[in-house]
């Protein structure tokens, strides 16, 4: 996928998500592959007030990878400040949110909050596209509209791009379903088939699985996907994704072991990028994520609440793998979930999702 000029490949993004997508969340998705990770929404106020806790969280990707900031605010002024900044550390592109639907965002009007004001919308892309150099796009991420009776997407989008947005991406659920239902293919067809060809339309919303990932992009003809809570735990969805695209088959699950390196490859980089009186809350929500529907990881999930000392929460964690190893735990899962696993959407071909039309010959469609 092309946005401007810069390169997104393969076509799968991760999504912004706030308290989740820190530097070593991110590092570890690009180290399986996916196209280009977004920091959590910043708020472009508190960054020009210079305010601790959030210049902590505008962070470079590592190794000189390239990556985007999310900003947030409705004061024009403020977020051209905060794309500067952004444009300080490096950023390839800034996003604006107008998508979050927590209620202190919406009520400082911020957010999915813009989408009932469009012209204002329009005038913090203009003001952030005047702050940055032309090669760094500015995009928009926002959601189906305010509730089911406003569903102004398609418009939405296109006055966005009118404004100068280089991408826009939706969430297909309105304000106020929150993260309730389910996200609807229907109205990201629409914001596509809306906006003009050449500017990418990105889908997101509840795809878990590559079989999602490809429904997704046939049912609506999007450019690429971008994928939140799906990749909690489960960076090897990038793996597989970017392995199908490319004609390859996909890898699938990890092996016990290789989930244990991640894990452990995780917990290396939060302790060279996380204040250390955080380190053991993240390792909590790590834990859980990585040991998430394993045997008997209910219990590890209860004890990891308990330790107050990081090294053992590491070790007893590492230990799960290692017997669960041994006790051949993820073979008889990984046995029902083969078993399980409805092929007819993996036999789409990449090559049948030429241009974001959906095919008609695709196995979804028919
Ligand atoms: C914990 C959490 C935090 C989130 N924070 C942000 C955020 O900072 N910015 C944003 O645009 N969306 C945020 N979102 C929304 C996600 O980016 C995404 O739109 C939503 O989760 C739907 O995609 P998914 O089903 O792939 O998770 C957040 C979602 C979650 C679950």
């Amino acid at each position: 996928m092309k946005i401007a000029h810069l390169t997104v490949e393969p076509d799968v993004l991760l999504a912004p998500m706030a308290a989740v997508t820190d530097l070593p969340f991110r590092t570890i998705c690009e180290e399986h592959g996916v196209g280009l990770t977004i920091t959590e929404f910043l708020s472009a106020n508190a960054l020009c007030a210079g305010a601790k806790k959030e210049l902590a969280k505008l962070t470079a990707s590592v190794g000189g990878r390239r990556f985007g900031v999310q900003i947030f605010g409705r004061e024009p002024e403020a977020l051209a400040h905060a794309a500067h900044m952004a444009r300080d550390i490096g950023a390839a592109l800034v996003d604006i949110n107008m998508g979050c639907p927590a209620k202190r965002v919406v009520a400082g009007l911020c957010g999915s909050a813009l989408m009932r004001e469009p012209a204002l919308a329009q005038d913090l892309v203009r003001a952030v596209r005047a702050a940055l150099p032309m090669d760094i796009p500015v995009t928009v991420k926002h959601r189906a509209g305010w509730d089911d009776r406003h569903l102004n997407a398609p418009e939405f989008a296109c006055a966005l791009v009118e404004a100068g947005a280089a991408m826009v991406t939706v969430h297909g659920r309105t304000r106020t379903q929150g993260f309730s239902g389910s996200s609807s293919l229907e109205i990201i067809r629409k914001v596509r088939e809306a906006v003009p060809r050449h500017i990418p339309v990105v889908g997101n919303g509840d795809v878990k699985t590559l079989e999602d990932y490809i429904r997704m992009r046939v049912e609506t003809g999007c450019d690429a996907v971008m994928i939140g809570r799906g990749a909690l735990g489960n960076p090897w969805l990038f793996r597989d994704i970017r392995a199908w695209l490319h004609g390859q088959n996909p890898p699938g699950p990890p092996s016990l072991s290789e989930r244990r390196e991640v894990f452990l490859r995780h917990v290396d980089l939060m302790r060279s990028h996380t204040p250390e009186k955080k380190i053991i809350h993240e390792l909590r929500k790590a834990v859980a994520w990585y040991t998430k529907g394993l045997p008997d990881s209910a219990g590890l999930r209860d004890q990891a609440q308990a330790p107050k000392d990081p090294d053992a929460l590491i070790a007893s964690t590492a230990r799960y793998f290692v017997e669960l190893e041994q006790s051949g735990g993820l073979r008889r899962r990984a046995q029902g979930a083969v078993a399980a696993c409805d092929n007819s959407v993996t036999n789409i071909e990449p090559g049948d999702m030429a241009a974001g039309a959906p095919t008609e010959s695709s196995a979804v469609a028919a």
